[in-house]
């Protein structure tokens, strides 16, 4: 349990957030694919990642930890890993599960996945299957839940495959066991979901490995060289929480440093402006295959938000927090086709709803939709977290901007991808 005080003081100061989440996965596992070493900077240490850190280990991948940097001993593509010695534990990360899994696709070996209560209860069949149209043999606990047992094959048979969800995570597994097959494979994602897998393959690889012709993505299997050390950019996600933040907190005045701004993952800020509220984007540049910038944002008036199906995917990770922020827009905010949400590390949607009226707004998850009707400050109250790192980081800012205490039921599970989050904030606040 953790209790949240209202903020007494705005927020102020220029601050950095951990290196990217999704971008720090991939860089260890197309890493153990390199031909020789990469080396990392400004990689993040949250639990998601030490999961897949620790699984490439045991299938003999050599990572070690320098001052600066993170290395990575590539494997490169021809020689297989190591047979782990016992099932691979993802945590409660569903990125090293589902990315692992196209990994695990090319090996010729068997291998197990399993993962804590939550990763237990996340649809797999959604990897399973375009992975097994390859060639692999994947089982799975009622055909679709971890733990999952796979065994791989190589060459894997190409396919074309068309992505049925909006989910990057399964791109990127049919992107990785693509480079394990017998000539190219075809990917559609029509949803626009994150392409950090794509451009780290076309920074190792170029276009031997990766073409893009519109929505579709072709890959063909090719070595993998670092052309120079990676620096992974600032987590736009994590960063979200103190400009939320900063736009509750009357008088705050925040500069967020080296963000990423990959446009698949701008949705937040591109949500913010239509809010009305004042946030700036400026000393633009390119870090790796990733664009970076810094961000200032000042405490602002917001309006309501109407968000469709198709705004989600680059903003999906940033809903609840998006919510927070609509109930104290001035008039009713609705975000549709949040699908995806209710099979999140916990159920965001009703997750997210009964936050917000333990603390006083009213809220209300519609089928696939979340309603936010705004104009009621936040009181304060006792809110469950399920365990889900990014409600109990959303509802921290709520409750800066509440008028009472708030209780977290638990909020140290915001280490799963931010660790400091509560040292950082305190440091801003005081
Ligand atoms: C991620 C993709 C998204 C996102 C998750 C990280 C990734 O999940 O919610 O936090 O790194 O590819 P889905 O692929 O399930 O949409």
């Amino acid at each position: 349990m953790k209790t949240v005080t209202p903020a007494c003081k705005p927020l102020r100061g220029t601050l950095s957030v951990p290196g990217d989440k999704s971008i720090a996965h991939r860089a260890l596992l197309f890493g153990a694919l390199c031909e020789g070493v990469l080396q990392v900077r400004n990689m993040p240490f949250g639990q998601d990642v030490l999961s897949t850190c620790h699984c490439l280990e045991a299938m003999g991948v050599a990572i070690r930890e320098t001052t600066e940097t993170l290395e990575i001993h590539g494997k490169g593509l021809r020689n297989p890993l190591r047979p782990p010695s016992a099932a691979l534990d993802c945590g409660n990360s569903g990125t090293s599960m589902r990315l692992l899994m196209g990994v695990l696709a090319g090996q010729p070996f068997k291998a197990g996945l399993s993962g804590d209560a939550s990763l237990s209860r996340r649809p797999m069949r959604r990897v399973a299957e375009p992975l097994r149209a390859m060639g692999a043999e994947l089982s799975l606990q009622e055909g679709t839940y971890p733990p999952a047992q796979i065994h791989g094959r190589r060459p894997l048979k190409p396919i074309s495959f068309e992505l049925p969800v909006p989910s990057a995570q399964v791109k990127s597994a049919v992107l990785l066991a693509g480079l394990f097959a017998e000539g190219q494979t075809r990917i559609t994602d029509n949803f626009a979901t994150r392409d950090h897998s794509e451009r780290m393959m076309e920074w190792l690889g170029g276009t031997a490995v990766l073409r893009r012709n519109g929505t579709s993505v072709f890959v063909q299997p090719s070595p993998l060289h670092a052309p120079d050390a990676l620096c992974v950019p600032g987590d736009i996600s994590s960063a979200a929480f103190f400009i939320g933040a900063a736009l509750l907190v009357h008088g705050s005045d925040i500069t967020v440093q080296g963000v990423g701004i990959n446009p698949t993952r701008m949705g937040f800020v591109n949500a913010l402006c239509r809010m009305g509220a004042d946030v700036r984007i400026f000393n633009e540049r390119e870090s790796g295959a990733e664009p970076v910038a810094d961000v200032r944002v000042r405490h602002s008036c917001l309006n309501p938000l109407q968000l469709k199906t198709a705004d989600i995917p680059a903003l999906v990770d940033e809903v609840p927090l998006l919510a927070v922020l609509a109930s104290q827009a001035d008039g009713e905010s609705r975000f549709e086709g949040l699908a995806e949400l209710r099979i999140k590390e916990s159920d965001r949607l009703e997750g997210t709803a009964r936050a917000l009226r333990a603390m006083g707004a009213d809220a209300a998850a519609e089928g696939d939709a979340l309603v936010v009707p705004g104009g009621k400050r936040l009181r304060g109250g006792a809110v469950e977290t399920y365990g889900d790192h990014r409600l109990a980081m959303a509802f921290t800012v709520a409750a800066l901007a509440a008028e009472e205490e708030t209780v977290l039921s638990d909020a140290d599970c915001a280490a799963v991808s931010f660790p400091n989050f509560f040292a950082q904030l305190e440091a801003l606040l005081s």
